[in-house]
């Protein structure tokens, strides 16, 4: 059962604006070691790789319904990629919290997350679903699972 679903779009010049003006501050403010780790990887696309996370972060923050309050923080949320590409979530803190309150008892959460980009914008859309326990496969790095 869906039980969350959020949406953004980030524009990459702001994200490159940031980066201009606080550097590695901004970085390291907002964004967790993977991400950065991503970023610097693609020196060509830097911005734009910060910007899909950026939006990840915000369609998240929609998605549990609380946006960046209630101990809801960027860096907590971090974009991870799974061998194939393909994104998830991996979530500490107050989001991590904010989730494990959202999942009903006996279920696990699921962070479907998919991200594009076209110059200048990135997009992320973001679906949470509710499996049972009985039926969640368990992937450290495609999933997200939050038993209750
Ligand atoms: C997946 C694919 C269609 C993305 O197309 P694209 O136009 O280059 O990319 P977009 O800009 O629209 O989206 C990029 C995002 O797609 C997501 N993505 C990448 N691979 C993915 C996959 N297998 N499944 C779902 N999403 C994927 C990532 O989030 C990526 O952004 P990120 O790397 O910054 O996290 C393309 O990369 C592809 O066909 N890959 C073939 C598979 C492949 O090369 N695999 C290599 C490892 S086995």
């Amino acid at each position: 059962m869906i039980i969350g679903f959020g949406s953004d779009l980030c524009n990459i010049e702001r994200i490159q604006a940031s980066l201009d003006r606080f550097g590695a501050r901004f970085e390291q403010r907002v964004f967790t070691p993977v991400e950065q780790a991503k970023a610097a990887s693609r020196p060509f696309t830097r911005a734009a790789t910060y910007a899909k996370r950026f939006a990840a972060k915000e369609a998240f923050s929609k998605a549990v319904g609380t946006g960046f309050k209630a101990g809801v923080f960027m860096r907590d949320i971090g974009v991870v990629n799974a061998p194939s590409g393909a994104p998830t979530l991996a979530l500490t803190g107050g989001a991590r919290a904010r989730l494990d309150a959202m999942t009903p008892p006996g279920h696990s959460i699921i962070v479907h997350l998919t991200l594009t980009d076209d110059f200048p914008w990135a997009q992320a859309f973001i679906i949470l679903e509710a499996r049972p326990l009985s039926e969640s496969p368990y992937d450290e790095h495609d999933r997200i699972r939050a038993p209750r």
